[in-house]
């Protein structure tokens, strides 16, 4: 039997560890025992809670409480109480998803005292060194003994950066072996569509019609700490329901709500507020997010995560950032990059409602992500 140790912070990564911890509980409960540290990075019932519940993930063997501070504070706060549960536990690998800053201190504290680390959706880049996740990306990566990433994109970044995908055991952070395994989001996409169906009352209670309304997420503090990019979204937003008359549903990250009365000009937030055709709504939780990508028309969003789940559930997307680091989305014609230029979101938005998007390869692996993950960590333990 090999322990794992799992990190989860913030909302994307109990949506990802959920794959994981399925396929050790259907399919390798007798060879891998698994613990979940929730560093506490998110800590509201709809940002946490909800997605531990609705995506079946068991409870937290611990939670660090961390909370909300600057970036340092934060991560060395995390650092601190993940080094001393790894020092107690003393797992076999510890498993990090994606770039958070739980991600960051996850891998300083284990590489540091040589437990191995498997980096869950490694070689992602968006070549942009002012976000916080590209910097958190590149660290995890660069102290991992075992990088899987989901796409081909993402083999390519790592083998440019020196990794390679043909080393032989045993595995070590000098030795590193990269997988190129598929997503585990697209894992729980399939295996939650069903369930999402029938529990989740989002379209109903918003009086939501399928096809007649578009999605949209604005979280990125890229986005929202700049208030000239946030003016020109919701300015966008204001424009496509003018022009277009169908609602915008956007379920409001907190750090949005917070700064919303701070950084947009005061006529836009009033235009917002005023508008039938805007629906900002709280965070939604997993089974909603599902509904709501699977039965708009179009999703506008700044987060990696609802890029991908857009493309899953065949709708264009458009990227409302500088680059995107799931660049397939934009080559297979189903995603464009249009930044916070209202004439770009425009554009895009009009090209798309005259010719959707019909072609969406499997790009992201075959929904069994997790159980090969569990499988080639489980054959790296000597
Ligand atoms: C983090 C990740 C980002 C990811 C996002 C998913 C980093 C650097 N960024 O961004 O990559 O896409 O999570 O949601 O780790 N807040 C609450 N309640 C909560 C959580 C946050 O009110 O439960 C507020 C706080 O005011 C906090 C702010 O949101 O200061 C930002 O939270 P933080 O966890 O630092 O980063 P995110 O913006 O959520």
């Amino acid at each position: 039997m090999i322990k794992i140790l799992t990190v989860v912070g913030a909302r994307p990564q109990i949506i990802k560890a959920s794959a994981v911890s399925r396929a050790v509980r259907d399919h390798f409960n007798d060879s891998i025992s698994e613990i979940i540290v929730h560093t506490g990075q998110h800590y509201d019932d709809n940002m946490s809670e909800v997605f531990f519940r609705e995506l079946q993930v068991p409870r937290a063997d611990f939670n660090l409480g961390v909370g909300s501070a600057s970036h340092g504070t934060q991560t060395a706060r995390m650092i601190e109480g993940i080094e001393k549960v790894l020092q107690s536990e003393k797992p076999d690998f510890i498993i990090l998803y994606g770039d958070t800053n739980s991600t960051l201190a996850g891998a300083v504290a284990a590489s540091k005292i040589h437990i191995p680390v498997a980096h869950i959706e490694a070689g992602l880049r968006s070549f942009n060194k002012s976000m916080p996740e590209e910097i958190n990306r590149i660290v995890c990566d660069h102290v991992s003994t075992l990088l899987f990433t989901p796409t081909t994109t993402g083999l390519k970044n790592l083998l440019a950066e020196g990794f390679r995908s043909d080393t032989v055991q045993p595995f070590s952070p000098d030795n590193p072996h990269v997988f190129h395994c598929g997503d585990v989001m697209y894992d729980n996409s399939l295996y939650f569509s069903t369930l999402a169906e029938k529990n989740s009352t989002i379209l109903p209670d918003n009086e939501l019609e399928p096809g007649k309304f578009i999605l949209a997420t604005i979280h990125r503090d890229h986005n929202t700490d700049n208030p000239e990019r946030l003016n020109n979204l919701f300015e966008a937003i204001l424009e496509i329901t003018r022009s277009f008359q169908f609602p915008i549903v956007l379920p409001l990250h907190p750090r949005t709500s917070g700064v919303l009365e701070r950084n947009m000009k005061p006529q836009v937030l009033e235009a917002v507020r005023h508008s039938q055709l805007v629906y900002l709504i709280p965070p939604a939780s997993f089974f909603d997010m599902i509904m709501l990508e699977k039965n708009c028309l179009m999703v506008m969003t700044d987060s990696g995560g609802v890029q991908k789940e857009s493309y899953f559930f065949q709708k264009p997307c458009l990227i409302l950032r500088p680059e995107t680091e799931w660049v397939e989305i934009v080559e297979e014609g189903s995603g464009r990059v249009t930044d916070t230029n209202p004439t770009l979101i425009l554009e895009a938005f009009n090209h798309y409602v005259q010719h959707p998007p019909l072609h969406f390869p499997a790009i992201f692996g075959d929904g069994q992500a997790g159980s090969f993950i569990c499988r080639e960590i489980l054959q790296s333990v000597p």
